[in-house]
């Protein structure tokens, strides 16, 4: 059984929606506007996902949106501490707040939660360099928001919630998505590999799953409120069900949605290559509906490097697993995620990364230079490359990289492909842009009316990272 947050636990929460919602009222019975509130994500998907879940809480309690800071009577950044350039971004957003706040909005109440404040000697820099933050909460205290956030409208103190929970999920929050055809799932939530790099771990605990009744009716209440495309999410998602006693593991799951009527694409992130199972593959060439794509991190192509980063396979072990994969579903569009400048590795250790990627031929890739996270085991590892190496490493990744991407995309010219309209083109506002089963953009001409259509187009042109196409039909299918 899931361990659940209680049902007495929420109703608490309620009220305290309930007693915003009054306190919003009287606010704008007072100066002849509503509170308004900025909410900003940095992060994955499933960081998304909580901010969906904050925004229907505050939705509830009575506020409006914006997305000008300088009209804000609340603002909360959902944080990520996976590399520090993400943390530095949010010291560099309480730096200009701060002025707005001194200058324009004394009253403004400013809020950071999530996964970064979820790391002591952070919440502890932010009190002493930003004292203008009030309200502090990290990833296990999200249920708690309402609470927090009356306290911290009421009291001049700051209010701090970072402690650990017992991992209990809480069902049934009140959400406000973004978009209405696709839809965030969360299956799961933390982890337990401890890659010897990665933070996630220590801020979002470890790995609990949601029973798959919680799952199935989240997923058929989405389909019957003509969400078509359902993205299911977790840190870990090969390990979905183990910490439950329902016998339903990820393959399971995915075919228990693949059953939902009004489903039309499944999607799904992230697997550990160690815990790919054959029932896995198989599921996912079996669901009409799953998407014939799968990101499968490897990280590193070195196995000395691997075994560092405590990953539990071996360059040959992923590389088998490709191919497996590739037999079952030969469409199968793959993806990756590198991490370059892992402390140890050596140019030699890095030419094994780009062996992976030659022989693997991913159609996209994540890449990021590794960053020092305090507190994780490799943070007390000495460097083998300067940063003009790995720079340099990092360079020539993105070049081998570009030349496949752009084979790969230029071998659907031709093709026809039903996309999911999204909206407009992000290089180009005269064209429309949407993704592919495989989950490739393609931009097209086509009428605005199109937004959110399955339809057919013919893939005209390839670029490295999108294609291009021309409209043919709109089309039932998917
Ligand atoms: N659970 C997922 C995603 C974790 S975070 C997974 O295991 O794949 C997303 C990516 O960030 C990781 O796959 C890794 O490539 C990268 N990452 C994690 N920690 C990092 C660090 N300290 N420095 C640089 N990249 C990191
Ligand atoms: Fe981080 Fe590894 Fe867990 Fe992914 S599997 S979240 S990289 S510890
Ligand atoms: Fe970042 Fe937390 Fe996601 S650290 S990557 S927002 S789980």
């Amino acid at each position: 059984m899931a361990k659940l947050i209680t049902e007495e636990q929420l109703a608490v929460q309620r009220e305290y929606i309930t007693k915003l919602r009054g306190e919003n009222a009287l606010y704008a019975q007072r100066t002849g506007r509503a509170r308004s509130v900025l909410t900003e994500t940095y992060g994955c998907q499933q960081n998304e996902n909580d901010t969906e879940r904050i925004r229907g809480m505050l939705r509830d309690a009575g506020f409006e949106f914006t997305e000008d800071p300088h009209n804000a009577d609340v603002v909360i950044y959902n944080t990520c501490a996976v590399r520090e350039n993400a943390e530095q971004k949010v010291f560099g957003r309480l730096g200009i707040l701060k002025h707005i706040k001194e200058e324009e909005r004394p009253d403004m109440i400013v809020a950071v939660c999530g996964c970064m404040v979820q790391q002591e000697h952070i919440t502890e820099k932010i009190k002493a360099v930003h004292d203008h933050v009030d309200l502090v909460f990290g990833t296990h205290a999200l249920y708690k928001m309402p609470e927090l956030l009356y306290r911290a409208v009421k009291e001049k103190n700051v209010v701090v919630d970072i402690e650990q929970s017992d991992g209990a999920i809480a069902e049934d929050l009140p959400i406000m998505r973004d978009g209405s055809d696709k839809a965030w799932v969360s299956v799961m939530y933390g982890c337990n590999n401890f890659c010897s790099y990665c933070i996630v771990p220590y801020v979002r605990g470890r790995e609990r799953s949601r029973s798959a009744d919680a799952v199935m009716n989240e997923v058929r209440e989405l389909a019957a409120n003509g969400v078509s495309e359902i993205s299911l999410l977790g840190q870990n998602v090969n390990s979905y069900g183990k910490d439950l006693d329902e016998g339903i593991d990820f393959a399971d799951l995915l075919t228990m949605v693949n059953g939902v009527e009004g489903v039309k694409r499944i999607r799904f992130m992230t697997s550990h290559p160690k815990d790919l199972s054959d029932k896995l593959i198989d599921a996912i060439a079996r669901c009409d509906k799953v998407c014939k794509q799968l990101h499968l991190p490897v990280q590193a192509g070195s196995d000395r490097v691997l075994k560092q980063m405590n990953r539990r396979y071996t360059k040959a072990q992923y590389l088998e697993k490709i191919d497996k994969i590739k037999k079952a579903i030969p469409e199968i569009s793959l993806s990756t995620d590198i991490i370059v400048g892992f402390p140890t590795e050596t140019n030699e250790d890095f030419e094994e990364t780009l062996d992976v990627l030659r022989k693997a031929e991913f159609d996209h890739i994540f890449s990021f230079i590794y960053s020092r996270r305090e507190g994780t085991p490799a943070a007390k590892l000495d460097f083998a490359l300067s940063d003009e190496e790995i720079r340099r490493n990092f360079n020539k990744l993105l070049d081998v990289q570009n030349e496949i991407s752009k084979r790969k995309n230029e071998a659907m010219v031709g093709t026809v492909e039903t996309v999911l309209v999204d909206g407009v083109s992000k290089n180009d506002a005269a064209m429309l842009s949407g993704r592919c089963d495989n989950s490739k953009i393609v931009n097209f001409k086509g009428d605005k009316s199109l937004i959110g259509k399955y339809i057919d187009v013919r893939i005209t042109e390839a670029h490295t990272w999108s294609l291009n196409g021309e409209y043919v039909r709109e089309t039932e299918g998917r």
